[in-house]
């Protein structure tokens, strides 16, 4: 069976799908994306990820008039055609093909594309190692651009550093998140500690389920920024993401988080968190 995906309007092998050279993201990165979750061939948060998608569409202002109602059937019939139980959706929408001019351009169509994979989940998973790196990105984190190469070079050098993920760290030294994730920390008094929603970071969706699932657990959320050394001095660490969901992580630099092992709380939550979804 060859995997297909959406194309601006079209159902297409994956092999043949593509856009034109002088599309704006392919030129300039002017364009947002969502990845959303897909567990049990359900949509997870699909109408979280459509409002952010909404958000990011405005502070761009791209103007994309494809209702929530026709995303939503593109996302489900692509979940029926790659035959996806477990996997994850990518869609973005670019400011379209133009004359390559740095200005919006003033009659190009958006393009949406849309991808869709299947990934194995498991309910446990070993705790990973992170790294930090400065956070050489700009100002507007909370956007979802599709501009990702800080993000990318960042990501490249856990890899090269045998890590799962890159914490960033900005000039005062708190952490704004990974990669491409967000930071989680459990305190000695058990309060889970993320960064609070603004411009230094991208909100997650998984972070704002985890907040209200943690609330249902009776678990104390606090959001505020951390240092680094909060961070290694934490009872446990762990990252989210719709690709992470809870990931554990249980070393930071050259430090082992607590006694290397993962805590209860992440366990917990991730557990917790793929129960809910289904
Ligand atoms: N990234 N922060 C950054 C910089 C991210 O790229 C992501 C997700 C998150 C978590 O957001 P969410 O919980 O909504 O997935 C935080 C996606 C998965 C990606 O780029 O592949």
């Amino acid at each position: 069976m060859s995997r297909i995906s959406y194309v601006n309007g079209r159902y297409l092998p994956h092999n043949q799908a593509s856009v034109h050279i002088e599309d704006r993201g392919y030129q300039f990165g002017d364009g947002v994306y969502e990845v959303v979750l897909v567990l049990d061939k359900k949509l997870v948060d699909f109408a979280l990820h459509y409002k952010r998608l909404r958000r990011s569409l405005d502070e761009i202002s791209l103007v994309f008039d494809t209702t929530e109602t026709t995303i939503k059937q593109i996302l489900k019939r692509l979940i029926r055609s790659n035959l996806i139980n477990d996997g994850l959706i990518y869609m973005q929408v670019t400011r379209g093909v133009a004359e390559r001019a740095h200005q919006f351009p003033k009659n190009a169509a958006p393009s949406l594309v849309v991808t869709a994979k299947s990934i194995i989940i498991n309910a446990e998973v070993e705790g990973k190692k992170a790294i930090t790196t400065v956070d050489e990105r700009w100002e507007r984190r909370d956007i979802k651009t599709i501009n990702l190469l800080p993000n990318c070079i960042a990501k490249q050098k856990a890899i090269e550093n045998d890590a799962y993920e890159a914490i960033m760290v900005m000039e005062d030294g708190t952490i704004s998140e990974g990669a491409s994730s967000n930071l989680w920390m459990v305190n000695g008094d058990n309060q889970i500690i993320t960064r609070n929603a603004s411009n230094v970071i991208l909100n997650g969706i998984t972070k704002l389920a985890l907040t209200t699932l943690a609330d249902i657990h009776c678990y104390k959320v606090v959001e505020k920024p951390f240092t680094v050394d909060e961070a290694i001095n934490a009872k446990e660490l762990f990252v989210t993401s719709a690709t992470a969901i809870v990931t554990p992580i249980t070393q930071l630099n050259n430090h082992v988080i607590a006694d290397g092992k993962v805590g209860p709380i992440s366990a917990a939550l991730r557990s917790s968190y793929l129960e809910r979804a289904f």
